[in-house]
């Protein structure tokens, strides 16, 4: 954290304010007006102000895409306090930027080496570029039903039989809060000559506080994206993409950049990112400070309980996890015999708790700069009651299914995206090519791609995973039984 610049200015947060207070008549874009069009129930509720700062590149805003004013400058303290040589604004998300980085880093033909479980924004980089990815699977702790990370000794051994791809992507930490050794993974990417991409979406705040694993920017990484309205205050769909290094073609991701990003980009979302960006170089230390210190007493009270694991520390060593982030409280009541989706389900229904996501041994309940003690306190309430509702009544849930082995590639995603497909019943898909993901849970690791060919283990594992009642995800269709194929050619 070895910021230069004064953090605590917001030029564009103030561009926009000063341009506001000035009360301009508006014949730009868009059109209510500076909130004079917009519905008066939303205007009763909201407010007016944050009408007023929906604009666009007007006087002395500058401009996203050829940014060399507030927003340069703004750009330029999100590097100072993140250690990049350049940031951008996203406002499409960090979906944009993976895209975006993807395709600068590999064009059509060129291999990539990306994690198997990866976000659909990784799929869309590779559709868009028409990259070939070399997958590589995270490592399993089947105890947990949980993904770790990736091997750097498995990424060397992949790139020792892919010499020619041009970089790597990897996620840390998971939205479970599980962190990779990303400096391994960093050091064999560069020894082989490749660019690494970070995917921080789950994990920008690691950079304010020492606590914390560290940011991939700090280890040596080209390039990192961060959904800063995930962990770190923004506004939802605001995130950034930091460059360090001289490997990535500035001009080329600049260019990729103005065509995955709209070309009309909310101020009120930059602004919210020039806002959050100074409340973490400036508070983060303390404000992570307050979250590590209840979210650790949290998940120590919680794990006492009967029948509830809360994912922690005691993961780091096994399974190539080198970390964990303790800003999420990650629950499971398998003990008790109930699933992470239904935990989800109960929290909402009668505890008014609403958490991230559940899936089928876990239950997410993400921690950020505006949570409060208060909301932990009834969290601990409802799993308190809920261990002792459920206590010794149900048979504890586990994991322990084989997974098929990866089938070959046929065709690239590209190639399977865009070719006319079909759906066949999962009991006629062996020997086609799978035109869509198939991503069972637990672990989470896709076993079925685009582009892959339908093995018969494929189709034996997915027989029993139905029939056992669970939902992959992925589905194209609403049946779970038909799978998206590409159609053979007449
Ligand atoms: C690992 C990972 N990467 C990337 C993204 C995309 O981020 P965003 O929602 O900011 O586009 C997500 C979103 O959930 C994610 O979980």
């Amino acid at each position: 954290m070895n910021m230069k610049k004064d953090q605590s200015k917001t030029p564009l947060f103030d561009a926009v304010t000063n341009f506001v207070s000035k009360n301009p008549t508006p014949f730009f874009i868009p059109a209510h007006k500076m909130g004079r069009g917009i519905d008066p129930r939303w205007l009763d509720f909201a407010g007016e102000n944050i009408f007023k700062m929906d604009l666009s590149e007007v006087n002395g805003l500058d401009d996203l895409h050829e940014a060399r004013g507030a927003i340069s400058e703004a750009q330029d303290l999100a590097a100072d306090a993140f250690g990049a040589d350049h940031s951008y604004f996203l406002i499409n998300g960090t979906s944009c930027g993976i895209v975006a980085a993807i395709c600068t880093v590999a064009s059509e033909g060129q291999k990539i080496i990306v994690p198997r479980n990866a976000h659909k924004s990784v799929v869309f980089g590779l559709i868009t570029s028409g990259a070939i990815p070399v997958y590589i699977s995270a490592e399993i702790h089947r105890e947990k039903g949980l993904l770790g990370g990736v091997s750097k000794d498995k990424l060397d051994a992949l790139y020792a039989e892919n010499k020619d791809a041009k970089g790597v992507f990897a996620v840390s930490p998971s939205y479970h809060g599980v962190c990779c050794d990303m400096q391994g993974l960093i050091d064999v990417t560069h020894e082989r000559g490749g660019i690494f991409i970070a995917d921080e979406a789950h994990g920008n705040h690691v950079y304010f506080n020492e606590k914390l694993s560290r940011g991939a920017l700090a280890l040596g990484a080209d390039c990192a994206c961060q959904s800063i309205h995930k962990m770190s205050g923004s506004l939802t769909q605001s995130s950034l993409l930091h460059v360090k290094g001289g490997r990535m073609n500035l001009g080329r991701l600049k260019s990729n950049l103005q065509m995955t990003q709209s070309t009309s980009p909310s101020y009120i979302l930059q602004v919210s990112l020039d806002l959050a960006r100074s409340r973490m170089a400036t508070q983060g230390r303390d404000i992570l400070e307050r979250l590590i210190i209840m979210s650790n007493a949290a998940r120590k009270e919680l794990s006492a309980l009967p029948g509830i694991e809360v994912l922690g520390d005691d993961l780091i060593g096994e399974a190539e996890i080198a970390g964990y982030d303790p800003v999420r409280l990650v629950i499971s009541a398998r003990k008790l015999g109930i699933d992470g989706y239904t935990l989800y389900r109960i929290l909402r229904d009668r505890y008014n708790i609403e958490s991230e996501f559940g899936d089928y041994f876990y239950t997410v309940c993400v921690m950020g700069v505006g949570s409060e003690q208060e909301d932990v306190d009834r969290l601990i309430f409802a799993i308190k009651d809920i261990s002792a509702g459920y206590k010794g009544q149900c048979k504890p849930l586990s994991w322990d299914e084989a997974l098929p082995p990866t089938p070959p590639m046929i065709i690239t995603p590209r190639a399977a995206h865009f070719s006319e497909r079909t759906f066949v019943h999962r009991n006629e898909a062996k020997g086609r090519v799978s035109a869509q993901m198939i991503v069972p849970y637990p672990p989470g690791i896709p076993v079925l791609c685009p582009g892959e060919l339908i093995t018969e283990e494929i189709c034996d594992f997915l027989d029993g995973f139905i029939r056992s009642g669970r939902h992959f995800h992925g589905s194209e269709s609403e049946n779970q039984d038909s799978i998206a194929v590409v159609s053979e050619r007449k």
